[in-house]
């Protein structure tokens, strides 16, 4: 690859591309992906082989610091995260003022960036790598407790505090589902599917939120903001809220008599804003090797739930029409990570409007790992440049005269 870094102070040159589609912002040595051949590795293990054998925290703890932990560093991260579930009781004075029809993103956003309130250590720029490492621990250890009340916050029931006795998985599911009168044991296979889905969404390189997350990052902001404006971007359709979408977009197929070839239909019609949503992507141009783990998953966790799902049916069809489709395979157009995420969501019990927060959780020890490697590395501030297209310079006319 071209460094063209000092490309405008050696020769004036500015280059123009919008949507970054070309530009590689930095190097990274965290996540390799070739979307042509459909191969994605997190420190140079492949996804497929993590998602069938890694714990989730496993994965977190590789993409953060770079190698599988053994077991006594495991078992540390693991004590030092349950060490930090709890949530600053001050907190809930803030969520208190959030009303129920509050999008559960905008509470976990809000929350995230609060964290530099109640830890404002973090927002030193000089800080040590002991007090870099508290401050990923307690993001890590807090995230799934605050993802967890703006669910509660929806439904406008009381919170439930972590249950350190539980893993990780386990643990955000109590929270999200134990109701005080009642004994609520975490179905295993509801466990193991949670695993699966938050470590396919572990990192994906420079997407959307990641390079959000790596641009405040670069001006020393901390990680708590730096995150906070990643759940922002993960938020839009085109990203993270697309799985959100899949669903809707089944849903109104479904309801619309299960009328396929008229939606497929509408995503191709120019003159009409609508997508297929879960479909295509800025790398893959194959296939998306997180969509097809994702696939045959969803077989196999709606049987061992003992779940008919008509919305599975309709997904399966649907893909199928679109790949027969010449304009779905002119434009390399295939489903990605988000098309099937939703039903097993949706299986396991989780809300739709979670769903971007359950994206959140996953890609959350990605957008660690990036901050962290960008600290490390002392990247320069990101600045892009402009071509600027409006107007020459004009003289200021006096409002009557206007
Ligand atoms: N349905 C119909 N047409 C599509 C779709 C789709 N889902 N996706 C792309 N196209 C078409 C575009 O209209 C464009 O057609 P044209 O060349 O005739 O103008 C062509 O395919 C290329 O699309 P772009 O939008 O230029 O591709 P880009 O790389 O910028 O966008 C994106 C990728 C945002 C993922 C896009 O495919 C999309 O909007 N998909 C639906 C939303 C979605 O599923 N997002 C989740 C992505 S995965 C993730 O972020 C976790």
């Amino acid at each position: 690859a071209l460094d063209i870094s000092k490309l405008r102070d050696q020769t004036g040159l500015v280059t123009l591309d919008i949507g970054y589609k070309n530009t590689g912002a930095t190097k990274s040595a965290i996540t390799f992906l070739d979307g042509d051949l459909g191969i994605l590795r997190y420190r140079g293990y492949s996804i497929e082989e993590l998602a069938e054998k890694a714990s989730f925290l496993e994965v977190a703890y590789l993409l953060i610091y770079g190698e599988l932990p053994n077991k006594e560093t495991f078992e540390k991260f693991k004590k030092d995260i349950t060490l930090h579930t709890l949530v600053h009781e001050d907190m809930r004075k803030i969520f208190d003022g959030f009303p129920a029809s509050a999008h559960p993103m905008g509470v976990l956003s809000s929350l995230v960036c609060s964290l530099t309130a109640f830890y404002p250590a973090s927002l030193n720029p000089n800080r040590s790598p002991d007090a870099v490492n508290l401050t990923i621990i307690r993001l890590l250890a807090k995230m799934p407790t605050i993802a967890a009340w703006s669910y509660k916050n929806e439904m406008g029931h009381p919170l439930n505090y972590p249950n350190n006795a539980l893993d990780y998985c386990a643990n955000f599911l109590y929270m999200m589902f134990a109701y005080p009168t009642e004994k609520y044991e975490p179905d295993p296979v509801v466990v193991d599917a949670l695993n699966k889905l938050l470590i396919l969404h572990a990192d994906h390189e420079q997407n959307c939120s990641t390079s959000t997350v790596r641009i405040v990052g670069s001006s020393q902001a901390s990680l708590y903001s730096a995150v906070a404006a990643g759940i922002n971007a993960l938020w839009g359709p085109l990203h993270g809220g697309a799985n959100q979408e899949v669903i809707e977009m089944l849903e109104m197929i479904q309801a619309d008599g299960g009328n396929i070839q008229k939606y497929v239909d509408k995503a191709k019609d120019k003159n009409d804003t609508f997508r297929l949503m879960g479909f295509g992507h800025r790398v893959y141009k194959n296939f998306d090797p997180r969509a097809r783990i994702i696939k045959v998953a969803c077989d196999n966790i709606l049987n061992k739930l003992g779940i008919h799902d008509p919305l599975l049916e309709i997904a399966k069809k649907l893909e199928e029409i679109a790949l027969k489709d010449p304009y779905f395979v002119e434009r390399k157009l295939y489903p990605n990570v988000d098309f099937y995420s939703g039903i097993i969501y949706k299986a396991i019990g989780i809300p739709t409007e979670m769903f971007t927060v359950m994206f959140a959780l996953g890609r959350l020890p990605g957008w660690i790992a990036q901050w962290r490697e960008l600290n490390m590395s002392r990247e320069p501030i990101g600045r892009p440049r402009q071509i600027y297209i409006g107007e020459k310079e004009r003289k200021y006319v006096p409002m009557e005269n206007r």
